[in-house]
């Protein structure tokens, strides 16, 4: 069989051939035969913006690797920030590898006072701790104003490390603001997830020992949380990185990407709809108003996942340790009523939606303590190193800078019309 496309323009009769590489046909061949003629394609549904080695899904069949490697064994066996490192680097660390990877993340995690005091200060007393995140990450840029040599391998290098380094003080610091609590230092002495929950949860104790099991937990969520290819915000992150802006301004964009509800939101709006519906016996009548317009069952469907979100199965499975510390998140009933109720119905089946990966993150983070505000801040930590990954990448590709085209639909040419004439 030919692993090719014809395209023939019935206008002048002309044919081209273009082979498929990698699932994919080129644009370039395509413009060869027919310059000036767009694909149109709102929401970049069925075009490949890129090449990438990193993060492969298989929507049909609801798989998810990391280089390679199946997101249920990284769940199962890895850590967020050796997962990190498989990310940015291709391969899994050595011992050494990973220690001293380790070394530099935990000796990068202070935030100048600057931004504590003068900056994150500055915002309103209810401001909603993504808000605070989009800004602060934006700010970074102007306290580290080398990394805009981007080409600089040392350079890029270092600001990786401290923007992963730092997501965790920052949004630990929002959270703090927003509820009128002192900001807590980071203790360099504990893990990457504890010292979050430390800088989350610590009060007058000398030393805050988070429970094992909840540590795990977050450490767990961050891994299914740290990559999921071309999404939203990692395609905020490749087009303001295309036009070469540092990489706090490109991450800034992405995690504005990932505050709205479609995306990073997702997680909070299941909270809310759960609280809404209230009982498991108003289940049935809300999926009906569902399936009558009425919005949308938050926590389902995915672009790409037509399957079971194989993170939504994990983080289904680690809910159950949580509440055994935490006590059971009485909203568990309701969504599990609720899947049960989507799945064996036709609008769903048709429409092959299935949960995601928000649709038990949320039941965890609150059983946790997390107020929903802090959630999709809960999701940018881990995406960072996303983020950052798909971010060198590019700029190893010497990609160009993103410039779409679009099908203009407005007015043909026409004389201004001074205001007194105007009807
Ligand atoms: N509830 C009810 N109907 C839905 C839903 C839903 N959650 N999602 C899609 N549909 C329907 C939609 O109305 C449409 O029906 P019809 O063909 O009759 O018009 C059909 O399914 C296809 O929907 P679509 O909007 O074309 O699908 P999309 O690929 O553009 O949207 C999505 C994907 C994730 C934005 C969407 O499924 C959605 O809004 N889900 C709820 C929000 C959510 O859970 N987001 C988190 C995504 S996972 C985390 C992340 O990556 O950020």
């Amino acid at each position: 069989m030919q692993e090719s496309v014809t395209i023939t323009d019935n206008r002048t009769g002309q044919s081209v051939e273009i082979p498929i590489v990698d699932g994919g046909v080129s644009a370039t061949e395509w413009s060869k035969l027919l310059p000036g003629l767009w694909f149109y394609d709102p929401g970049f549904s069925a075009t490949a913006e890129c090449e990438s080695a990193i993060t492969y899904i298989d929507g049909d069949a609801g798989i998810l690797r990391y280089r390679g490697y199946p997101i249920e064994q990284l769940a199962e066996r890895s850590t967020y920030l050796e997962v990190a490192y498989l990310l940015l680097h291709g391969e899994l660390p050595t011992d050494a590898q990973l220690a001293g990877w380790v070394d530099e993340i935990t000796h990068h995690t202070y935030i100048h006072e600057n931004m504590r005091k003068r900056f994150l200060e500055g915002f309103h007393y209810d401001a909603h701790p993504m808000g605070m995140l989009v800004s602060a990450v934006g700010a970074l840029s102007t306290f580290y104003p080398e990394a805009k040599h981007i080409d600089d391998d040392d350079v890029r290098h270092k600001q990786i490390v401290r923007l992963i380094a730092k997501m965790p003080t920052l949004a630990a610091a929002a959270h703090r603001f927003s509820v009128g609590l002192p900001f807590v230092y980071p203790d360099n002495s504990l893990s990457f997830a504890e010292n979050f929950l430390s800088m989350m949860w610590k009060t007058a104790e000398p030393r805050f020992q988070a429970d094992p099991a909840l540590a795990r937990a977050i450490d767990l969520l961050f891994i299914l949380h740290a990559d999921h290819e071309q999404n939203c915000s990692t395609t905020a992150m490749r087009v303001v990185g295309s036009s070469h802006a540092d990489p706090y301004s490109a991450c800034a964009a992405a995690v504005a990407a990932l505050y709205g509800p479609r995306h990073g939101g997702a997680n909070e709006a299941v909270l809310r709809m759960l609280t809404a519906i209230g009982t498991i016996d108003a289940v049935p009548d809300f999926v009906r108003s569902v399936k009558e317009g009425h919005g949308r069952l938050q926590g389902f469907g995915h672009r790409v996942y037509k399957n079971y979100d194989p993170r939504a199965k994990i983080i289904r499975k680690a809910a159950y340790d949580v509440f055994e510390v935490t006590g059971k998140n009485p909203l568990l009933d309701i969504a599990l009523k609720l899947e049960e109720v989507a799945l064996a119905d036709e609008y769903f089946i048709a429409r092959r939606l299935y949960p995601n990966v928000d649709f038990y993150s949320g039941l965890i983070y609150q059983a946790m303590g997390f107020p929903l505000e802090t959630f999709p801040v809960l999701f940018a930590i881990p995406r960072t190193a996303g983020w950052l990954s798909h971010w060198a990448e590019m700029l190893e590709q010497q990609t160009k800078i993103a410039r779409p085209r679009q099908l203009y639909t407005g007015q043909a040419e026409r004389d201004y019309v001074p205001i007194e004439r105007r009807s």
